[in-house]
């Protein structure tokens, strides 16, 4: 492709802008090799499959969606949310920690947008000064460096975990973290931190209890030695719903308030919420930015700029889901329901997850720690070698920044095997 094409339309930063998506690339290879015979596995896609290869699908949000009445499709919805899709989103990021956090007076706003990377454009766009950076761990999902550089910021990344691992808290970098905030509270006003936990995309990563706690430790103390430095910790909950311990932040949070924690105002934490791969939606593009802080101002006057950045940008997030999702759980017997299939579903992740981990073992493949979610991860300065190595075995994985991620969403769990055995060779 001619690199300068458009050079006198496009602007510097538009140009700068190069496509071909490295995981959609590695997905052609996978089906290009199917075309052509090969029996092939696909570790490459970040969306949950069956066994067959067909997409999971939660039948009951299916139903759910499909019984909506045609205004309820048709119509716009509020331009920052259907008030009670807005309810359950706050439940959906703290669980039944919400009640209690509510009652011990935390305000909470929260603002629909379409899927969670709206949610995550939405703080990019509103919590960090233009031409400053945001925490990052330096293994992380792709695309937030397109969201911190559309919004003129860069990321400042510790590492994803310890070189000499607590016991205490085996896998958050804490000193990493704690050096990235001083650094940055020596030069920002305003700092912003991004965790994808828990079940972290790429590594299939979550804190422990004792992680998260300390992590917020690290937070609210750099809070309360830089008072005119604001704070904001984005948790990235696109995968919680499959975690082992979904609300585990809603938990860590009243402890840390049931422990006199206080809570001071140049800190505020907010969680993007996705129901692409909670409740199998990914086309109908629907998420939450929830954010809680101790004084209803603050969160009122988030809930007003958030509602005006979404307005400005894609106007309203797509209705029906934010209908169908939210009739659903307002009954316990359509949260029940919800439920069971969301459990068929986790356990797919969770077989497969500890074939893979096992099968590792027995090989002698040194993979990431992995707990919940879509993804596990083998760390490595060369990950272009080991998955070609791997493609060269007919299994597709993909190669990112520092190492190879393994797509457990979308392998069968008979070819778990095959998968483990084609990285050993790999790294042979
Ligand atoms: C880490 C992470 N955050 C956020 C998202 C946002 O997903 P969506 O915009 O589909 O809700 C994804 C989707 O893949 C993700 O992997």
């Amino acid at each position: 492709m001619d690199q300068d094409a458009g050079a006198g339309l496009l602007n510097p930063y538009a140009q700068s802008k190069i496509g071909n998506d490295t995981i959609f690339s590695w997905w052609a290879r996978y089906q290009n090799a199917i075309e052509n015979g090969a029996d092939a596995v696909n570790g490459t896609i970040g969306a949950l499959l069956e066994d067959d290869g067909s997409l999971a699908i939660n039948a009951v949000v299916d139903e759910a969606i499909r019984a909506a009445p045609p205004v309820e499709i048709a119509a716009y919805a509020p331009l920052k949310g259907m008030p009670g899709y807005l309810d359950l989103a706050k439940t959906l990021a703290l669980g039944d920690y919400r009640q209690e956090l509510e009652e011990i007076g935390l305000s909470m706003t929260a603002t629909a947008t379409p899927g969670g990377s709206g949610a995550l454009f939405l703080a990019a766009s509103n919590f960090a000064n233009r031409g400053e950076k945001v925490v990052l761990r330096d293994r992380h999902w792709g695309p937030y460096k397109g969201f911190l550089s559309g919004c003129n910021l860069e990321p400042e990344t510790y590492p994803l975990l310890p070189k000499n691992p607590s016991i205490e808290h085996p896998y958050v970098d804490i000193e990493g973290l704690k050096s990235s905030l001083e650094r940055l509270c020596s030069v920002q006003d305003k700092v912003m931190i991004w965790l994808n936990d828990p079940a972290h995309n790429p590594t299939g990563l979550s804190l422990t209890a004792a992680g998260r706690a300390a992590v917020l430790d690290a937070v609210m103390e750099s809070a309360s030695r830089h008072e005119n430095v604001g704070h904001t910790l984005l948790i990235d909950a696109a995968y919680h719903l499959y975690a082992e311990e979904p609300h585990g932040w809603g938990q860590t949070i009243l402890d840390a308030m049931n422990d006199g924690w206080p809570w001071t105002e140049n800190l505020l934490i907010t969680f993007a919420i996705s129901l692409s791969k909670s409740h199998t939606i990914y086309g109908l593009r629907t998420g939450a930015l929830v954010s809680i802080h101790p004084d209803s101002a603050v969160t009122e006057k988030i809930a007003t700029v958030m509602g005006v950045t979404g307005r400005q940008t894609w106007s309203a997030a797509p209705r029906v889901a934010q209908f169908s999702v939210s009739q659903l759980h307002a009954s316990s017997d359509g949260g029940a329901a919800w439920s069971a299939e969301r459990d068929r579903l986790q356990e797919l992740l969770v077989e497969r997850r500890n074939h893979f981990v096992e099968s590792c073992e027995k090989l002698k493949v040194p993979v990431n720690p992995t707990h919940d979610g879509f993804f596990a991860w083998l760390e490595h300065e060369d990950p272009n070698r080991i998955a070609e190595a791997c493609a060269e075995q007919e299994v597709y994985l993909v190669p990112l920044t520092g190492g190879v991620r393994i797509g457990l969403c979308a392998i069968p769990l008979e070819k778990i095997p095959r998968v483990a055995q084609a990285l050993s060779n790999a790294l042979k």
